[in-house]
């Protein structure tokens, strides 16, 4: 069932009202500005949810704390630290979008959260010279965070923490080699999409939360940089990164690399107005629809349901629910009806599909999501965020 929707701030009481508002527009006027959001960034955070998806999602979380997480380490066995940060931050996308708190000790005792709360971390040593997986823990930081204001709930030292973060990545742009981009490690060896997608992200979402200019100008830097270096392809997909003498690498078009883009463009879009980046980000969006689907599902190049074939591989298995946790974030930005219908039964067709295809008995979700599982398909703390995500992407943006 779907209830009437609810906007971050504007409970339903306060949608009629302003659906009233537009035939009482003298005796209202008043309240008028008690209705404007304080909270930034400007983000839908709770709006109409399918119950029964909301179902599938609280029931794949909770097997997904119950058998994976040590609450000991703050840590998924089996996890790893960029897949841990990502399934933390669908946890408190899942409790912002429904207003349960069933999750609610999850950002101090993970792993990441421990290490924010402590003024002495040193994320450089955690981070590893990993300057993708540094975007990742930022987005999840700021998850917890906004989950936390939304509680009335100090989150000083998460936002501390990603903003420390962002600074160690800003300082990992080079201008010298490709003529710019942010390197994939402090190696210093590749230049690749996801990271540069990331920054983007980052940079553009930071700057809506701390109105911060230098954020802002990373961002328009970043995708200026992004859009003439090749790595989209004539298909309207990413490939993964750049060459040595700096052309597109002709390498996998990972859904993932499909999804952040989205998000960040339509951030940007947020941030100067500019609506044409909705429409660079949905040539992206719907290239992946008609080329990364089998079924109208999404298959991962990896995926394969009947065994003893390719396998993807423990960071690919997180990658189709990146591209639907991103969708919903592109949405919650684009905040647009008619791109919102634009996406709904796709994003359904992903929920059905890991509700029918990709769930097990006792509702572990595994990798292969297109088709019936013929024995292909792989278990792992990394596919049921993976389903998860898609669940609570599809209860807040799918048909129901
Ligand atoms: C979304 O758009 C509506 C209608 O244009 C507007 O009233 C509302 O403030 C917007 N919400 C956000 C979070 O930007």
């Amino acid at each position: 069932m779907c209830n009437k929707e609810t906007i971050v701030g504007h409970p339903l009481s306060l949608k009629l009202l302003m659906l009233f508002f537009s035939y009482s527009f003298v005796l209202l006027l008043p309240f008028a500005s008690a209705l404007v959001p304080t909270t930034s960034p400007p983000v839908i955070e709770k709006r109409a949810q399918c119950q029964a998806t909301l179902n599938n999602a609280l029931i794949v979380a909770r097997r997904l704390q119950s058998h994976y997480f040590n609450a000991a380490t703050g840590q998924y066995t089996g996890g790893s630290l960029w897949t841990d940060a990502n399934t933390v931050e669908d946890l408190h996308n899942l409790m912002l979008a429904t207003g349960t708190d069933e999750f609610s000790t999850i950002g101090e005792t993970s792993f990441i959260g421990r290490a924010a709360l402590n003024s002495g971390t040193n994320w450089q040593n955690i981070l590893g010279g990993s300057n993708d997986d540094a975007g990742w823990i930022v987005l999840a930081l700021w998850k917890i965070a906004d989950y936390k204001a939304s509680r009335g709930k100090d989150n000083s030292a998460y936002l501390n923490s990603a903003s420390k973060i962002y600074d160690i990545i800003s300082g990992q742009w080079d201008d010298a080699i490709c003529g710019g981009g942010v390197w994939w490690s402090t190696a210093h060896t590749y230049k690749n999409a996801i990271t540069n997608e990331l920054y983007l992200l980052l940079s553009a979402s930071g700057y809506l939360r701390n109105g911060n200019t230098n954020y802002l100008n990373n961002a328009k830097k970043t995708w200026a940089w992004l859009s003439k270096s090749g790595m989209r392809n004539s298909a309207g997909l990413y490939n993964d990164g750049l060459t040595d003498s700096c052309q597109n690498n002709g390498q996998t078009t990972w859904t993932y690399n499909q999804g952040v883009i989205a998000s960040g463009l339509a951030a940007l879009s947020v941030a100067t107005g500019d609506k044409s980046l909705l429409t660079q980000a949905e040539i992206t969006l719907d290239a992946t629809i008609a080329r990364l689907s089998t079924n109208n599902i999404l298959r991962e190049s990896c995926d394969n349901a009947v065994g003893g074939g390719s396998v993807c591989n423990q960071d690919q298995q997180l990658f189709k629910g990146l591209w639907t946790k991103h969708l919903q974030y592109y949405l919650d930005m684009a905040n647009d009806s008619a791109r919102t219908a634009k996406y709904a039964s796709y994003l359904a067709s992903q929920t059905s599909a890991v509700f029918h295809f990709g769930t097990s008995a006792s509702n572990d979700v595994g990798s292969v999501w297109y088709a019936p599982d013929q024995g292909g398909s792989i278990f792992t703390p990394k596919t049921s965020a993976s389903g998860l995500a898609a669940h609570v992407a599809a209860a807040k943006y799918g048909t129901c």
